[in-house]
């Protein structure tokens, strides 16, 4: 089992809409995928027409033991895929980690607990490095970043980078990628350009700016479902292949076809 996050310091970057579409092609390739809604906005259980579980503060114990948590997650639309929904109380993410101790790795140990289900869980993930980032970064085997190709994001990409160095967190997890990107603004392919020349590591693959992704919201489904030959949805699917390769997920999927 391996977990993919998706996460950005910044806000509105892509992370939901890129968790989404990884979470329904992890399915669609046969893996079975538990998508983690972190963020108490609810994005990706709303896309997913997931209903929040209605328990009061749920987040309060959604460290405690898998029981209550496995209890929370629901069926999805599309065979393979399970979504555990977000929560108002999720809000309060970083001071429940404390209250359990300030550990930095009370996320990776429930979702052990509950990994045997799933072959892939994918974490869609609120902005800002906060105390739950830290616990994501432990937890991950790789932390998806989607990038705007321009200044700014250019300089949260190398705070990320520097927090990931002085915490000992290592580089290696960070797959960094380029979305809504946009061919015809100079600055984007400057910027790309640039970054890709200093960090071997930028994924091949990447998002271009896409009214198909902002319609996603209306549709409320994954790309693939009602823009199939866009080009948005072709590069996702070659994103989200990208990045299962480069964990070896499609190895763990064979070898277990195998047995
Ligand atoms: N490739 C794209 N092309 C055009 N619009 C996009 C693209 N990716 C995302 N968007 C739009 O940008 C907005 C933010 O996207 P999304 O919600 O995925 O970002 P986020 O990083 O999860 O945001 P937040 O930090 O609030 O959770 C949404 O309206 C979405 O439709
Ligand atoms: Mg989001």
């Amino acid at each position: 089992m391996k977990t993919i996050a998706c996460y950005s310091i910044k806000g509105g970057v892509g992370k939901t809409a890129s968790a989404v579409n990884f979470a329904y092609w992890a399915a669609q390739e046969g893996l079975r995928t538990l998508l983690v809604d972190l963020d108490s906005q609810g994005a990706s259980s709303f896309y997913f027409r997931v209903r929040n579980p209605e328990p009061k503060n749920w987040g309060k114990r959604f460290f405690d033991s898998a029981h209550p948590l496995v209890k929370q997650i629901k069926e999805s639309d599309y065979d393979h895929l399970d979504i555990l929904p977000a929560h108002e109380s999720f809000r309060n993410f970083d001071s429940l980690l404390h209250q359990q101790g300030g550990k930095h790795n009370q996320l990776k140990k429930i979702l052990r607990a509950v990994k045997s289900g799933y072959d892939v869980i994918i974490l869609d993930c609120p902005p800002s490095i906060s105390f739950l980032a830290e616990n994501v970064f432990a937890a991950a085997d790789a932390v998806a970043v989607p990038l705007i190709p321009t200044t700014l994001s250019q300089r949260t990409f190398d705070q990320l980078l520097a927090f990931f160095d002085q915490n000992n967190y290592p580089q290696a997890k960070l797959r960094p990628f380029f979305t809504m990107a946009d061919g015809r603004k100079q600055l984007h392919l400057d910027t790309a350009a640039a970054l890709r020349k200093r960090y071997k590591f930028f994924l091949k693959n990447a998002i271009p700016h896409s009214t198909y992704v902002e319609k996603m919201g209306v549709h409320r489904t994954p790309i693939d479902l009602f823009a199939h030959a866009s080009r948005a949805n072709s590069c996702y699917r070659a994103l989200w292949r990208e990045i299962s390769d480069s964990v070896a997920l499609g190895e763990d999927n064979h070898s277990k076809q195998g047995e």
